[in-house]
């Protein structure tokens, strides 16, 4: 199995552009299936889990075309209402199609996810707001059936704020015959630019942007083609860094505006940071400085950057408290930094960083994605070697890693 090996130690400089988001381009692609025609959708990062998403609508019937970052996907003979076990395990996102596969057909199959490394993460809400709708749900053989029999107006309030869950209740309201309203929404870019597809595509949305939407359905979605965001996750680990090596970064097509809690939070650390357009220019302090953090919904500083940051926090003056509220199991990564000589310990749901002085290289491995982020950061910056393993977790959300590090001057490769 590959693995990247890091020598650490090299302050980062240059110039690198930043790619779709993974986030936003997997609810868009399971969208496509719910259009009787082709959807068009730009700037869609080459990655694992977006690849796999492609897997599912063509094994769908969908026919998918691929140039460059330009995926054309034609639904139109999509007929089979069911997402297999096999794909679903292998990416909890596989969730989003429960609600385009409703919009369009009133019914679907997707196997229930199983927990995973940072947490149960159930899907209770999603199923409770279809519910709200009018959808009758079973649990057969692990498999969510879910099937629209009489659909209902009214509203549906979620408990806790839930991207995906956002998500999926928008996209099956949006093809209703009259109008439903979704309380203590999220407000994450990933919900906004899923919305504004749906009002290209027919419906009506109030309240885009906002924790209230007031949605009225269309009968049919039409075909639109549309440009996926910037990478706000990507984005933030590349300015994590250039924090952490001591280093000067330039990104390119970034969207600063959805980067403000952590660009606010670099700050603090003593990052000087120029915004001009879609670049960010992030340059590192002499000395970082400890900052406690707390993870919250958007606009909030978000967990999938909780990990990143700590690393850099790693070696920052002083002491830093850094609390996770939205996963239950998201301190993965400390075991492993304190292998690298930091010096973390937790209690409940917050992690007590005591700065040091250096970090040095070890094996490693992570058990997600951006806890495996975390870790190239902490190898860019330790004295010696750091091996990464496990590198499959970074393959998911990350497109070229390798290769922006080292146009950036890190010393790392990746071995196979
Ligand atoms: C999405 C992101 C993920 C990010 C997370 C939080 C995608 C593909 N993934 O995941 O990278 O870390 O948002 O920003 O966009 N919950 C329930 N019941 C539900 C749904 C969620 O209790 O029905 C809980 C979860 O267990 C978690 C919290 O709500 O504790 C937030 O989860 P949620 O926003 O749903 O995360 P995802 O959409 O799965």
């Amino acid at each position: 199995m590959d693995e990247i090996h890091i020598h650490g130690g090299h302050a980062l400089e240059g110039t690198i552009s930043i790619s779709g988001s993974k986030n936003a381009a997997l609810p868009l692609l399971a969208l496509s299936v719910a259009v009787p025609g082709k959807t068009t959708i730009e700037n869609v990062p080459n990655l694992k889990d977006t690849g796999h998403m492609l897997d599912i609508l063509t094994t769908m019937g969908a026919q998918v075309d691929r140039s460059e970052d330009v995926v054309s996907i034609d639904a139109s003979n999509v007929t089979e209402t069911k997402a297999p076990y096999d794909y679903v395990r292998k990416m909890r996102a596989s969730v989003v199609l429960l609600g385009p596969l409703l919009a369009r057909y009133r019914k679907a199959q997707v196997s229930l996810p199983g927990g995973c490394a940072i947490g149960v993460r159930p899907i209770d809400l999603h199923l409770k707001a279809f519910e709200a709708m009018g959808v009758k749900v079973e649990i057969v053989g692990g498999d969510v059936i879910a099937t629209l029999e009489q659909s209902k107006s009214g509203e549906f309030m979620f408990d806790r704020v839930t991207v995906t869950g956002t998500i999926n209740a928008m996209i099956l309201a949006a093809s209703l015959p009259h109008e439903f309203s979704l309380e203590n929404c999220a407000m994450e870019p990933e919900v906004e630019i899923l919305a504004r597809t749906l009002v290209q595509m027919g419906a009506k949305i109030e309240g885009i942007g906002s924790p209230s939407m007031s949605i009225q359905g269309c009968s049919s979605f039409a075909s639109v083609q549309v440009r996926n965001l910037p990478d706000r996750i990507e984005t933030g680990t590349y300015l994590a860094a250039a924090m952490i090596t001591g280093g000067k970064l330039a990104l390119e097509k970034t969207q600063p505006e959805h980067c403000k809690s952590f660009l606010a939070k670099m700050e603090q650390m003593g990052a000087s940071i120029a915004i001009q357009g879609d670049q960010i220019v992030l340059e590192a302090p002499k000395t970082l400085q400890s900052v406690d953090l707390r993870t919250d919904p958007y606009p909030g500083f978000p967990t999938d950057m909780q990990a990143q940051l700590m690393a850099v926090l790693c070696l920052a003056q002083g002491k830093s408290v850094i609390t996770e509220t939205i996963f239950e199991n998201r301190f993965m990564h400390v075991p492993e930094l304190n292998r690298m000589g930091a010096s973390i310990s937790i209690k409940g749901a917050s992690a007590y960083v005591e700065g040091v002085k250096e970090l040095k290289g070890a094996p490693v491995m992570a058990t997600d994605l951006r806890a495996s982020a975390c870790l190239v950061l902490a190898g860019l910056a330790a004295k010696g070697v750091t091996k990464v393993l496990r590198v499959y977790h970074l393959d998911r959300g990350y497109e070229n890693l390798t290769q922006k590090f080292l146009a950036l001057g890190a010393k790392i490769e990746r071995v196979g």
